[in-house]
């Protein structure tokens, strides 16, 4: 009994091992930037995914968490995130792209990988529609900083707590910091009507708050020049996973991380800190994803 217990409690963890943003997170980024579509990108992308959805990139931002736990997905796995094997934080948070990145492949490359592959008119239907969940899935992931991160598996191995919650910092990162954003407990089970929400409220931050004058910043690798080649949209994948794993120095693991072991995070001045880096991250996710499928799309990136 005591060893089912044990492997019941391992099968659990390392189900959430690899979980990324939660639901409300990922569908907080496709809903989000489902808003600063142009026209025509909307008309093509409802069209690779057959769909009429007025919420049709939130509807499949949580597929590749589900893909790849089939048989047939379990290839993906690997494709969710990038080891970056720095200091570790908080000494220094330094990507080397591809040589954080093995030879299965990492988010870096999948992101160029599905992007050409959403455009190719020689592929299939099917394998078209796929490439564009992986896109608006990947570049959801490759704004939580965690997944840009090698130590402890991304913070998996970090146990805490949070407002009591017993959780690992990666996962407190992919569910109950972004859950303090609606108030709601770690163990919330959030619908789509939460991150519809949650996307409505960060809209004018960025239409008109504090997040527009840093838009054209977060855009600076969205270029034409950056999606003619393969090694194009590495590099500005390769710069977007840069950028989250400076997050982790600057504010997820901010001390020697031994010393966050069995630690309360929730309540103080780490879940204030951490609760301004998810809001941002997803705010920037959500505006890489519309500029990024605009200039693929149309040309440009519509901001
Ligand atoms: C691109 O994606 C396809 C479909 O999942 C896969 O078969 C192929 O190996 C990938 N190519 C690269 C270079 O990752
Ligand atoms: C977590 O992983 C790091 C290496 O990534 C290791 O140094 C550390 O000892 C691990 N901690 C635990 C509690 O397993
Ligand atoms: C969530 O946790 C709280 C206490 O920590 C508990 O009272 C509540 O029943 C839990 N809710 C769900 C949906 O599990
Ligand atoms: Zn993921």
């Amino acid at each position: 009994m005591r060893i089912l217990t044990g492997f019941a409690a391992a099968t659990l963890l390392l189900a959430g091992h690899v979980t990324a943003w939660g639901r409300l997170g990922h569908e907080t980024v496709a809903l989000l930037s489902q808003q600063y579509l142009l026209p025509e990108t909307t008309r093509t992308l409802q069209t690779l995914l057959s769909t009429t959805s007025p919420t049709f990139l939130g509807d499949i931002a949580l597929w590749a968490d589900e893909f790849r736990r089939e048989p047939e997905g379990a290839f993906s796995t690997g494709l969710h995130f990038v080891n970056g094997r720095d200091g570790p934080p908080p000494e220094s948070c330094e990507l080397d792209y591809p040589g954080d990145c093995p030879p299965e492949g990492c988010i870096v490359g999948a992101i160029a990988n599905y992007t050409q592959r959403m455009m190719r008119r020689d592929l299939d239907a099917v394998e078209r529609a796929r490439a564009v969940k992986f896109v608006v899935h990947f570049l959801g992931d490759i704004a939580q900083p965690l997944h840009t991160e090698a130590y402890g598996a991304g913070g998996n191995n970090i146990t805490i707590t949070f407002n009591g919650y017993a959780t690992n910092l990666h996962a407190a990162w992919d569910t109950s910091i972004p859950h303090t954003l609606l108030s709601l407990p770690s163990n919330a089970t959030i619908t789509s009507t939460h991150s519809l929400t949650l996307a409505n409220h960060l809209a004018p931050l960025l239409t008109v708050g504090q997040y527009k004058p840093t838009i054209k910043r977060w855009l600076r690798h969205h270029t034409k020049h950056a999606i003619r080649t393969t090694r194009g949209m590495e590099k500005a994948a390769a710069a977007w996973a840069q950028d989250g794993n400076w997050e982790v120095c600057a504010g997820v693991i901010t001390v020697h991380p031994e010393r966050l072991q069995g630690r309360e995070l929730g309540g103080g001045e780490y879940e204030r800190e951490a609760r301004r880096v998810v809001e941002r991250g997803l705010v920037k996710g959500a505006v890489r994803l519309a500029g990024w499928l605009n200039l693929v799309v149309v040309g440009r990136t519509g901001f």
